[in-house]
């Protein structure tokens, strides 16, 4: 490792405000962590920017349609993208937003310097420009629909600012071939070569059409052009005018969705070039997650949200199907049906299963303490798994050697070739699995004379679970600390140094924790079910609820037992209380709800019928112990959906201290099943 922690810069495009994260933002973004969790365990010092793109006319657009001013509309919007990074656990190091005064002093000062430098003139434009995807089109003529998006293009004529494009064309040509690596892939790297080479045109970057943009300074009314604004913020977010001071810049690697690769390799150089400021190491780019073979948008309806799925299936889920699924750099189409399949092979069956019957193992034949390595060492050294996970370790974070001892290619996590390194991991997941099933430890278990076999058989399954956490630490890290807790590991397995993963860490002795299952099997119709409808809940917001009928004691079914109830104020009539049809209900079934840890499913006989029924007291209420019992059940609640699943009814409990603990109802006297409560 490195005496100083080498610096690492990454970022994500920052995302336009007219809308909320979708399947699509939220790759880019899962994989900027990714990147940066396992740099970190390479010893770098990383940040990670990520943040939002909020001027244009379609902010002015969307803020008047909503009724208030700009301002006000983008810091609700920017606020509502950095809750939703940070309640899936990937917050960017840096947020930026082009509304930050350190950003526009950033734009201010780079327009200035390249205007200095000669490449600033200003003219007239008129063209066909798409208000949505905010660029106008070469060769469009007026009237056509936008190749990108489909929607109408409008001709626009006004004075600008121009940069001096044309000027770049052998500058960037020369840079490309000096540096092979700064477009990736290879296949976005021949197009950009072969459009730069058919001649750059020069690039309007200023407007005096729009009004909510940043100004250019002593030039009112221009104001800065979306692409010179929103590239510059990866410079204002570490730094800006004093960005030597902080040590980031230039990036090492800016992550891109195809659609905007041009952007970034081509202008974006251009104006550092112009500017005299260095450029970027790498601009990658990758693919689009489409629907039915179309790109995901909110016009279509066809987009797919993050958190349904992480609801139902949990964030590492979601973040292991997005980088396994396709290879990155290519599309691939999203499915439910492939996510949820992915889950119970790869996740639920094969990682989840396996650490499941090792932890039950060491539990039930060493007390739970994982056994102490062959005493003779020699086992340990000579370790067949111990072998592969090297060999794993070696492909993910080295790369692959000619037989010179030459590197021929780069590590899969370097070369950020995801699915291939989650495959190595896997293979070895099942190397460990036929391990076990050749040396049958629960056979060896019946055999006192084979204890020394056995202990040395579970050990090599622990360490190959504990290099397993190492590995795949940054694709599923909320799993792998879990499984690292549970091996009875101290601290945060974040911070293991991948260089340093050795097989034999494991000392023995270490205490294991019995915890629920790392990655619960679903079923795969009910699982598809619950998210399609969650989705849509989302999507399409029930209109103001209905206040509660009842207010206390707490009813625990529509919404999860709520904090103490507020004593009640307003006085309603006897005609009032009498819509609400109470019942004595008897509680047939009780389970739990993969995906919601606060309800619990019941089945509740009601006299006339059965009914399903959530309610919010799985934290305080085992399912077993509620069968039979009777409760005071609200009926005539309109049926709805909580978490995705159907609830028909609600069951009436106390909310007891300050955390509104729920306390069902009893009765002290035998009560009919269905009994009116009046
Ligand atoms: N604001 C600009 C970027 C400025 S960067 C200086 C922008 N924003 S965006 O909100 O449209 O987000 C674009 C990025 O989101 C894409 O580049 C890509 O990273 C991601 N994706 C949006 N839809 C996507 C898919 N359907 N699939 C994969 N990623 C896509 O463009």
């Amino acid at each position: 490792m490195p005496e100083k922690k080498e610096k690492f810069y990454l970022t994500t495009p920052i995302y336009y405000t007219n809308g909320l994260p979708h399947i699509g933002h939220t790759y880019t973004t899962v994989v900027a962590d990714v990147i940066r969790r396992y740099k970190r365990m390479r010893g770098y010092d990383v940040v990670m920017t990520t943040g939002t793109d909020e001027h244009g006319v379609n902010v002015e657009r969307a803020a008047k349609k909503a009724g208030v001013p700009e301002s006000e509309y983008v810091a609700k919007m920017a606020d509502a993208w950095r809750a939703l990074w940070d309640e899936l656990g990937i917050p960017a190091d840096e947020f930026v937003r082009t509304t930050d005064i350190n950003h526009v002093r950033t734009v201010q000062w780079l327009f200035k310097l390249c205007r200095e430098n000669g490449y600033v003139y200003k003219g007239h434009y008129t063209g066909q420009y798409c208000i949505y995807d905010n660029a106008f089109v070469n060769d469009a003529k007026p009237g056509d629909n936008c190749p990108d998006c489909g929607r109408p293009l409008e001709t626009v004529t006004e004075e600008n600012y121009f940069f001096k494009l044309s000027s770049f064309q052998k500058p960037l040509l020369d840079f490309y071939k000096k540096n092979p690596d700064f477009i990736q892939p290879d296949t976005r790297r021949n197009e950009i070569i072969s459009f730069v080479e058919g001649g750059l045109k020069d690039l309007s970057i200023t407007r005096t059409t729009i009004r909510w943009g940043i100004p250019v300074p002593g030039e009112e009314p221009h104001v800065f052009y979306v692409w010179f604004d929103a590239l510059t913020a990866y410079l204002s977010a570490v730094g800006g005018p004093e960005y030597e001071k902080r040590g980031y810049w230039p990036a090492d690697l800016h992550l891109v969705g195809k659609d905007i690769i041009r952007f970034h390799t081509v202008y974006w150089p251009a104006f550092l070039m112009a500017a005299m400021l260095p450029v970027p190491k790498q601009v990658w780019a990758h693919g689009w997650f489409l629907m039915d073979a179309a790109k995901m948008s909110k016009s279509k309806g066809n987009v797919v949200l993050p958190r349904p799925i992480v609801n139902m299936l949990g964030m590492d889920a979601l973040r292991y199907f997005l980088l396994r699924d396709v290879v990155f750099g290519q599309d691939g189409n999203f499915s439910y049906d492939a996510l949820v399949t992915r889950y119970n092979s790869d996740l639920a069956n094969g990682l989840g299963n396996l650490a499941s019957r090792v932890l039950t193992m060491i539990q039930n034949f060493f007390d739970g303490k994982v056994p102490s390595p062959s005493k003779a060492g020699a086992g340990v050294a000579y370790s067949t798994l111990g072998s592969s996970m090297t060999a794993v370790k070696g492909l993910l974070t080295e790369g692959a050697w000619d037989e010179a001892g030459k590197p021929t290619t780069k590590g899969y996590y370097d070369s950020l070739k995801f699915a291939a390194a989650l495959q190595e991991i896997w293979q070895f997941i099942s190397m460990v699995d036929n391990y076990l099933t050749q040396e049958k430890p629960w056979e060896l278990a019946k055999d006192p004379s084979k204890r020394d076999h056995l202990a040395e058989v579970l050990y090599e399954a622990a360490e190959a679970l504990r290099s397993i956490s190492v590995l795949a630490h940054p694709v599923i890290p909320n799993a792998t600390q879990i499984l690292w807790g549970k091996l009875g590991l101290p601290g945060d397995v974040g911070k293991q140094q991948m260089d340093e993963l050795n097989w034999g860490g494991l000392r023995g002795g270490e205490q294991i924790k019995a915890t629920p299952a790392l990655f619960p099997r679903v079923d795969h119709q009910e699982a598809i079910e619950r998210i399609e409808s969650m989705a849509n809940e989302e999507l399409n917001p029930p209109k103001a609820a209905p206040a509660p009928a009842v207010s206390a004691p707490v009813a625990t079914g529509a919404s999860a037992a709520a904090a103490a109830a507020p004593a009640v104020s307003e006085k309603i009539g006897i005609e009032d209380f009498t819509k609400v049809e109470m019942r004595v209900g008897q509680i047939k079934t009780a389970e739990r709800i993969v995906g919601a840890d606060k309800l619990l499913k019941l089945t509740v006989d009601i006299g006339t019928e059965i009914r399903q029924i959530c309610a919010g007291i799985a934290q305080y209420y085992e399912p077993e112990s509620l069968i039979g019992r009777k409760v005071a059940v609200v009926v005539n609640l309109a049926p709805r959906k909580l978490r995705g699943v159907e609830s028909n009814g609600m069951i009436v409990a106390a909310s007891v201290g300050p955390e509104g603990r729920p306390v069902l109802t009893g009765f002290h006297e035998e009560v009919e099943v269905g009994a009116r409560l009046k």
